[in-house]
């Protein structure tokens, strides 16, 4: 029988949408729930406890809200609160590393891969972890891995400046330590950093390949529903809907570059720090 239960996704603030339309493009049939904490992002400079006091809470809001699955669309929220999420929620919940990891094991010729993303994700160290056992369960013995913070271009994306000299000059700086590691693979280990996918790419040079980890996360996403029996199947229209915990209008002003088109719906308030949570 359809499960027409909506997805729940959650993100710091808008970096999200760049996850749910990758969902959108695999599972046009969903609803969807969309909360962006924008009044308390952005995350990928708090510390461990308070990236998992906030997702908590998101979650909560999103359970209120009868999801069938929740996913975490943010890259700091992931690495930090996966294991804290997956053991609490009454549904399956679905992050954005190991997809992310899994896509990059894939797409890796010479075993050399370059990891970038927020301080916080960085810190954690779990993606490099999720993707050496990737390696591993695949039989690839000799994996370079190279991190690199690239905090600027959070801030560069949401302006706008994604193809300007001022990213290109940022990504030359950020990157070019990668790019002369000889790396063939990049992890995009942030919601903002696909907008900024033609510098990083022109930056990088010929033979690069860029991991979408929202992109490899839909992907999961619609292969567990088929597994589990619980896609929506055409049955009723799906409804899109969006929350935020700031201003709905100012959530809008800056949404439709992250969705790639018009948000199909008003977006409402809601600020999830009401529950209590123990972490
Ligand atoms: N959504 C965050 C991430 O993917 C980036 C923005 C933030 O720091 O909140 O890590």
């Amino acid at each position: 029988m359809a499960d027409t239960r909506p997805i729940g996704v959650f993100d710091s603030g808008i970096g999200g949408l760049t996850v749910l339309r990758e969902i959108w493009k695999v599972l046009p049939g969903e609803s969807t729930i969309y909360f962006g904490d924008n009044a308390r992002a952005p995350y990928g400079n708090k510390s461990r406890s308070t990236v998992i006091r906030y997702s908590l809470q998101n979650m909560k809001f999103l359970e209120s809200r009868g999801v069938k699955m929740i996913v975490i669309a943010c890259n700091t929220a992931s690495a930090y609160a996966y294991e804290a999420l997956k053991d609490r929620s009454d549904v399956p919940v679905v992050e954005v590393v190991t997809p992310g990891a899994e896509a990059t094991i894939k797409a890796t010729k010479n075993g050399k891969i370059g990891i970038i993303g927020t301080k916080a994700t960085i810190s954690t160290g779990v993606y490099k972890q999720a993707v050496e056992q990737c390696a591993l369960k695949h039989g690839m013995k000799n994996v370079e891995i190279y991190q690199k913070t690239c905090p600027l271009f959070v801030p560069l994306a949401e302006e706008g400046w994604w193809d300007n000299e001022i990213a290109r000059l940022t990504a030359k700086e950020y990157l070019t330590p990668l790019k002369e590691a000889g790396i063939d693979t990049l992890v995009m280990a942030c919601t903002h950093y696909p907008l900024l996918a033609k510098v990083i790419a022109e930056t990088m040079g010929e033979g690069i390949t860029l991991v979408n980890t929202g992109a490899a996360a839909a992907s999961v996403v619609r292969d567990m529903l088929g597994k589990d029996g619980k896609t929506a199947d055409g049955a009723v229209a799906p409804k899109r809907e969006f929350y935020t915990s700031d201003e709905p209008g100012m959530f809008e002003s800056v949404a439709t570059p992250f969705l790639g088109e018009g948000l199909p719906s008003g977006t409402a308030h809601f600020s999830t720090d009401r529950y209590e949570v123990e972490i």
